[in-house]
């Protein structure tokens, strides 16, 4: 059964060959889809007959956003965590510990219904796609308890033993570095499409560049592809390991020196930036500029997690990112969309040419600009299809 979707005032398809610019711009557009995939994308008047139509009355249609980077296997809340921040307390990780404590002590079944609230709150805000971490169990049970879960929800999870340190372990400790590139990614493994470490020598609750490098290495040898939070809180090693061993993305990126910015230009790693939590953190933004204008490819995501950033949005990225570091909406968008697809090395979504997945997100507006120009304003959605 196909259904025509008439009356897109505006579409963006991500393909340069389908429309105007980098966005592939159409206007007064029409999308075909069968299959649960995009069968036909133009202009409504050379759009084919199909068994079924829908109108969506001249809203805008952006491919539906794909969020990179997200923590959304947890218990607890650390509202307050946050309220101190706001008034002059510093992020360093160290919070991470309480979600740890809480996510253990949850049930699969709490862990379930917190994760799929999550993931449907997404959704009703445009997100089609969303990678999932693990990160809060931090025993070898606890790690793979999460990424279970995760898949349930997902084919992008990622083994992220390496969050912090647990406390039983003291600070930071390469014995709790071979529980993690051992025991803990023989179980994790098999759940995992990804591997990640929170590379930061300027937290003492994370990982130092030789200690990633080993995380990330047994990664690899496990099948699994490579990611990075690095840079988050110092110009630290992460992001030039992240493309020495062709990470598919390097995350945060929020202090990076010339020879970072060089590596991502050069290179195959997407630097993918997490806004939110220099909202949140209260914390000087990345320059997107400075990585834009060397050639680096850029990806938006939520990092959607209880402490550092816990928003879901990913239209509040795009506003931010327009807002806070210069983005145009354009790259914004993109960035959203595609650029989260290259940061998990997809070529199915983050796109609407003839091919991909049907993953529409419709706005209640007329253009693609009113994601960052009516900021907090729930405009967006994933366009549920029939059937
Ligand atoms: O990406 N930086 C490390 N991890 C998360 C935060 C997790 C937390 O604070 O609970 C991040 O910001
Ligand atoms: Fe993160």
């Amino acid at each position: 059964m196909s259904l025509l979707v008439t009356g897109i005032g505006e579409l963006v398809t991500n393909d340069p060959a389908l429309g105007r610019g980098p966005l592939g711009l159409l206007t007064d557009a029409a999308v075909v889809v069968a299959d649960g995939g995009v069968a036909w994308t133009g202009p409504a008047t050379a759009a084919p007959d199909a068994d079924a139509r829908m109108d969506l009355g001249g809203r805008a249609v952006v491919p539906g956003f794909v969020d990179s980077h997200a923590h959304l296997v947890f218990a607890g809340d650390r509202a307050e965590e946050f309220e101190a921040r706001m008034s002059g307390a510093r992020y360093d990780g160290g919070g991470i510990g309480t979600t740890v404590a809480a996510t253990r002590a949850a049930s699969d079944e709490e862990l379930r219904g917190r994760l799929r609230g999550l993931v449907a709150e997404m959704r009703r805000q445009g997100t089609t796609t969303v990678e999932v971490k693990s990160g809060y169990g931090l025993t070898v049970e606890d790690e793979a308890r999460s990424l279970r879960l995760a898949a349930e929800v997902t084919a992008e999870t990622t083994f992220l033993g390496a969050h912090v340190v647990p406390s039983e372990y003291g600070g930071r400790s390469d014995a709790y570095v071979d529980l993690v590139t051992g025991p803990m990614l023989a179980a994790c493994a098999p759940h995992a499409r990804w591997a990640d470490v929170f590379c930061e020598p300027g937290s003492p609750h994370a990982f130092d560049g030789d200690q990633a490098r080993a995380v990330l290495a047994a990664g690899r040898a496990a099948g699994l592809g490579l990611r990075v939070h690095a840079n988050q809180l110092t110009a630290g090693p992460g992001v030039q390991l992240a493309v020495d061993l062709g990470a598919a993305s390097a995350d945060h990126c929020t202090h990076l020196s010339a020879a970072d910015v060089d590596a991502l230009a050069g290179g195959t790693t997407v630097a993918t930036l997490l806004p939110g939590v220099e909202f949140s953190t209260r914390s000087p933004y990345p320059d997107a500029r400075r990585l834009l204008d060397a050639g680096a490819t850029v990806a938006l995501a939520t990092d959607c997690n209880p402490g550092s950033c816990f928003t879901s949005s990913m239209a509040f990225c795009v506003a931010l990112a327009v807002r806070e570091m210069r983005m145009t909406p354009a790259e914004a968008v993109w960035a959203a969309t595609a650029g989260g697809a290259a940061a998990l090395r997809r070529t199915d979504v983050g796109h609407l040419a003839p091919g991909a997945r049907a993953d529409l997100a419709v706005l209640d507006a007329p253009s693609y600009r009113h994601l960052a120009y009516r900021p907090g304003v729930p405009l967006v959605r994933a366009l549920e299809l029939p059937g």
